[in-house]
């Protein structure tokens, strides 16, 4: 499992909500960061299987951790910033991520 380094220390804690749940993230984390932190690593489910999704490239490249922030879907994880009172869902289906 993912576990945080020592310098997360001196950065001031985030709240958002992922599915509901609450999760304390840190200033500066990438949503796809901190939820691999709190393990939650299922951020979506292919169109086309239903198959569940983990972030992979951590880098905006692949688009596995296509998640739905504050209503807006198709929002990349890894290149999102976690904010104070987020609603982030998981993706599921044909929400129009993949042609
Ligand atoms: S993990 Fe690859 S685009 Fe976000």
């Amino acid at each position: 499992m993912f576990r945080r380094l020592e310098e997360d220390a001196g950065r001031a804690p985030v709240r958002f909500r992922f599915e509901g749940r609450e999760i304390e993230a840190y200033e500066g984390d990438t949503l796809a960061a901190a939820l691999a932190a709190a393990g939650a690593l299922s951020l979506r489910d292919t169109p086309v299987s239903g198959a569940p999704r983990a972030p992979y490239c951590m880098m905006g490249v692949c688009f596995d951790c296509l998640v739905e922030v504050d209503g807006r879907k198709n929002c990349q994880a890894c290149m999102t910033v976690v904010e104070p009172g987020m609603e982030v869902r998981r993706q599921t289906g044909g929400d129009g991520a993949e042609a």
